[in-house]
C-alpha cells in the first residue's frame, strides 16, 4: 500500500455545508452560550472536534443498509445481521443491543455490582464509572503510572498496572470485588492503547481470584490498529483477528458503536455466560426495549452490522489513525504540549504546560476552548478542573482534578487534513501569545457534571 496509505481510502459523494463567521459573529455567539462551548448552536461551528462519538461519516453501504430496515417489534432480519457479525468479531454468543453504550454499562454494573463492592479497571469512562456509583460500588482506576505523564513516551499507556491490581484485590479482598472492566482504547488519557500482554496479564489475574473481566470495547478496533503496529508478534495478524483475541480474553464487552461501530448511535452488551445473558435480558426489556431491538431501529441495526466489518479495514485504520497523529505532530513540532504519543482517536493538550500561568481553580481547559473558538471557529473539549474537580464555597477547599486537557477529537471519516491544518495553526496562533490567556470564573453551576450546563464569564472582562 505504501504511499496511498497516506491518503483517505474514499471519495465524497454528499458534502454539508459549514457557515463561515466572522471574530466578531463568534464573540457574540460565545457570550449568548455564557463561554461554555456545549451552549454553542452545532451550526456556528466551523470545524467541531467537541467529540468522535457519534459524529462519524456513513459510507454508501450504511446508507443503503439504512434502506433495508426492517422495523418488526421482535425478530427483524437487520438484528439477525448484526447479532452475525458481532458473535464473528468477539466470539461472545450472548449480544444485547442498547441504544449507547451506557445502558450496557448500567445493566452490566447492575449484574455485578452492589453497595460497598468495587469495580477495577485502567480509567472508568465518566458514564461507567456513574453507574458504578449509582449501584453503590467503588471505582477505582489502576492505569500504569506512565499513563498519567503526559510528557511521557510509551507504547501502551492504557496499560492496567499489574501489580497495583493484585494489590488491590488482596488489600480489600476478593468478596469485596465485583468486576474488573477495561477501557480499549483509554479515552481519559487521550485514546491510549492496552497491550494484548497486558490484556493476557489481567486474565491471568482474574481468573487466579475468579474474578469476571470484560472489556470497554468502544475503539477496539482502533487498539487492534496499535497492537499490530507496536507489539511484538502481531505485524503480520490483521486488525481482525487482533480484536478477535483480545475480545477472547475477557467474558465480555460493553460497547458504544457511536466511536469503532461507524455510525451516529447504538451500542451493545455481548457475554460469554448464559446465565448472565439471561439476568441482562429482564434489564434490557425493561430499560431499552425487546432483545432484538433494544432501543435502535432496525434500521441502525443493519447500519451498524456493516460498520462494524467497515472499521477492520487495513486502509481504513492506517489512515485514521495517520491523519490524527499527522494533526498532533504538527501541534507537537510547534512546541505545543501535546500529551506522547498521540492517541488513537483525539489530540490533548496538557493546560499545566501550555498556561501555567492560569492556576487550575480558574479553568485554563475552558479559557482556551474559548478562544479556539474565537480564533478559527474550533469547538474543543475542556477535560479539567470545572469537569473533574470542585471548589467548597464555604471552607475555599479545592479538589483538584489530576488531568487538565482540552481534546480535540476527531471524528471519523468527517474532515479532510486541510480541517485539522486550520485547527493546528489555529492552536499555535494562541501558544504563541499564550500569556494572553486569561482565566475563567463559574456565573452558575449546578451541583454534579456541571462542565456540560455552566455559564462561565472570563476573570478580566
Ligand atoms: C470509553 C467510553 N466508554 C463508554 C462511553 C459511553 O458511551 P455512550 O456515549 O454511547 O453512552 C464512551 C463515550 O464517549 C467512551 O468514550
Amino acid at each position: 500500500m505504501d504511499f496511498l496509505s497516506n491518503v483517505e481510502p474514499y471519495r465524497i459523494k454528499v458534502v454539508e455545508p459549514l457557515k463561515i463567521t466572522t471574530h466578531e459573529e463568534r464573540q457574540q455567539v460565545l457570550k449568548k452560550a455564557h463561554y461554555n462551548i456545549f451552549k454553542i448552536p452545532a451550526e456556528e461551528v466551523f470545524v467541531d472536534l467537541l467529540t468522535d462519538s457519534g459524529t462519524s461519516a456513513m459510507s454508501q453501504y450504511q446508507w443503503a443498509g439504512i434502506m433495508t430496515g426492517d422495523e418488526s417489534y421482535a425478530g427483524c432480519r437487520n438484528w439477525f445481521h448484526l447479532e452475525e457479525v458481532i458473535r464473528d468479531i468477539t466470539g461472545y454468543p450472548y449480544i444485547l443491543p442498547t441504544h449507547q453504550g451506557r445502558p450496557a454499562e448500567n445493566i452490566l454494573m447492575a449484574i455485578h455490582l452492589k453497595p460497598g463492592i468495587s469495580a477495577l479497571g485502567n480509567m472508568f469512562f465518566d458514564t461507567t464509572e456513574a453507574h458504578v456509583l449509582n449501584k453503590g460500588g467503588l471505582p477505582i482506576d489502576l492505569v500504569i503510572e506512565e499513563g498519567l505523564q503526559t510528557d511521557q513516551d510509551h507504547p501502551f499507556k492504557g496499560n492496567v498496572d499489574i501489580d497495583k491490581l493484585e494489590q488491590t484485590i488482596k488489600r480489600l479482598g476478593r468478596e469485596k470485588i465485583g468486576i474488573i472492566h477495561v477501557t480499549v482504547t483509554c479515552n481519559n488519557n487521550g485514546g491510549q492503547p492496552v497491550s494484548m500482554a497486558n490484556l493476557r496479564a489481567v486474565r491471568e489475574v482474574a481468573d487466579r481470584y475468579g474474578l469476571p473481566f470484560y472489556l470497554d470495547a468502544a475503539r477496539f478496533a482502533e487498539n487492534a490498529y496499535f497492537i499490530q503496529q507496536r507489539e511484538a508478534g502481531y505485524a503480520s495478524k490483521s486488525i481482525k483477528e487482533i480484536a478477535q483475541e483480545m475480545f477472547s480474553l475477557a467474558d465480555g464487552c460493553t460497547m458504544s458503536s457511536k466511536k469503532d461501530g461507524l455510525v451516529n448511535i447504538g451500542g451493545f452488551l455481548a457475554l460469554k455466560d448464559e446465565q448472565k445473558y439471561r439476568q441482562a435480558q429482564q434489564f434490557l426489556i425493561a430499560l431499552e426495549g425487546f432483545i432484538t431491538y433494544g432501543g435502535m431501529a432496525g434500521r441502525d441495526l443493519e447500519a451498524l452490522s456493516i460498520g462494524l466489518r467497515e472499521v477492520l479495514d487495513q486502509a481504513y485504520m492506517t489512515n485514521r489513525v495517520r491523519q490524527v497523529r499527522i494533526f498532533g505532530e504538527q501541534l507537537l513540532q510547534a512546541g505545543v504540549p501535546a500529551l506522547q504519543p498521540i492517541g488513537g482517536h483525539c489530540v490533548m493538550l496538557d493546560m499545566k504546560r501550555f498556561s501555567p500561568h492560569i492556576p487550575q481553580e480558574h479553568f485554563p481547559a475552558e479559557a482556551l476552548a474559548a478562544q479556539l473558538y474565537l480564533d478559527s471557529g474550533t469547538r474543543a473539549c475542556g477535560l479539567g478542573q470545572l469537569a473533574f474537580g470542585s471548589e467548597d464555597a464555604q471552607t475555599g477547599q479545592v479538589h483538584y482534578s489530576p488531568l487538565e486537557v482540552v481534546r480535540l477529537a476527531v471524528p471519523r471519516r468527517v474532515y479532510t487534513d486541510n480541517h485539522l491544518k486550520l485547527v493546528a495553526d489555529s492552536v499555535i496562533r494562541i501558544y504563541e501569545e499564550r500569556n494572553k490567556l486569561h482565566g475563567m470564573q463559574i456565573v452558575w453551576a449546578p451541583p454534579v457534571l456541571r462542565h456540560f450546563t455552566a455559564d462561565l464569564a472570563p476573570l478580566q472582562e
